[in-house]
């Protein structure tokens, strides 16, 4: 257990796929979690609801980012939310993937809305945030594993590189006041940006390049996430954890990627 009582937290992108999953479980440790999220009221709506119904306590942010004043009215709707209570956790989850922007296809307007969402955004919610956080916080960003495997959304994969790189320099900058950061990093994970990855001819193939024989679920990577937030993580920082069942690790068996092993 985690045990985050009396802890805030900011979770961006929190009103669907791993970011929602990512604030039930900071809740159900006791955080009290802002869910942000940028257009779709009614999953931000499904989210908190479903932390209060578990005993939880959420509140819904909207703030959509890539646009001009998109740090602004997140902060002023977060800093009236929390009355002067600090910001202990930030977790930099939101993203978009543009699966036009390719080598071939990428344009000026697609490149400068990916990294407004998914590199610019991080870095000024941080600056912001660390403004309200005490010292010993936490910040922890979420990348992907397209840092290091190659896909065809050149500007996606380019924008978590970045994201990997913000992280340690962060890290680097902050650690005298005891806050960590660190980045997550999930392989194939079901969710609305995998659409894709809902047909059993998809699921099986990703099975076939993941040593434990299935793609990831959100609550994969909310549990190391709340870990990273906790106590227990207090001496790690600067570092990007792989949170991906083994993706890639090399040849699978063709008998043994059948074999799935159970999400307890
Ligand atoms: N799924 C994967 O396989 C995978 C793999 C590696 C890394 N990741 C990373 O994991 C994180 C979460 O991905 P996901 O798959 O859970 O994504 P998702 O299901 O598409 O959810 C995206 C979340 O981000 C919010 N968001 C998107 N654009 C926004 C904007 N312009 N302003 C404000 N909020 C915005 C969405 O809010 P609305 O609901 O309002 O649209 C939603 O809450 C991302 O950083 C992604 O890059 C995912």
């Amino acid at each position: 257990m985690a045990d985050l009582a009396g802890r805030t937290a900011l979770v961006t992108g929190a009103s669907r796929g791993i970011g929602r999953s990512i604030a039930q479980r900071l809740a159900a440790e006791g955080a009290l979690v802002a869910v942000h999220y940028g257009t779709n009221d009614d999953a931000a709506r499904k989210t908190v609801a479903a932390i209060h119904r578990s005993g939880g306590r959420a509140f819904p942010l909207r703030a959509e980012l890539g646009v001009d004043g998109d740090v602004d009215t997140l902060f002023a709707a977060l800093e009236t939310e929390l009355q002067d209570r600090p910001l202990d956790i930030l977790v930099n989850n939101a993203a978009v993937i543009d699966y036009g922007a390719s080598i071939h296809a990428a344009t000026p307007k697609s490149y400068e809305r990916v990294f407004a969402i998914n590199v610019r955004a991080p870095l000024f919610i941080t600056q912001r945030a660390l403004r309200l956080m005490p010292d010993g916080g936490r910040i922890i960003n979420i990348s992907s594993g397209v840092t290091w495997f190659a896909t065809p959304e050149i500007v996606y994969a380019m924008t978590k590189g970045a994201l990997n790189v913000f992280g340690r320099s962060l890290a680097h900058t902050v650690g005298t006041r005891g806050i960590t950061v660190n980045t997550v990093s999930p392989g194939i994970t079901e969710t609305d940006m995998n659409d894709w990855l809902r047909s059993a001819e998809a699921t099986r193939h990703v099975a076939t390049m993941t040593a434990l024989a299935r793609p990831g679920r959100p609550a994969d990577i909310g549990d190391v996430v709340a870990f990273l937030a906790s106590d227990d993580a207090r001496w790690i920082t600067g570092q990007t954890i792989e949170v991906n069942g083994g993706l890639l690790l090399g040849p699978v068996p063709a008998q043994s990627a059948t074999t799935e092993v159970p999400a307890h």
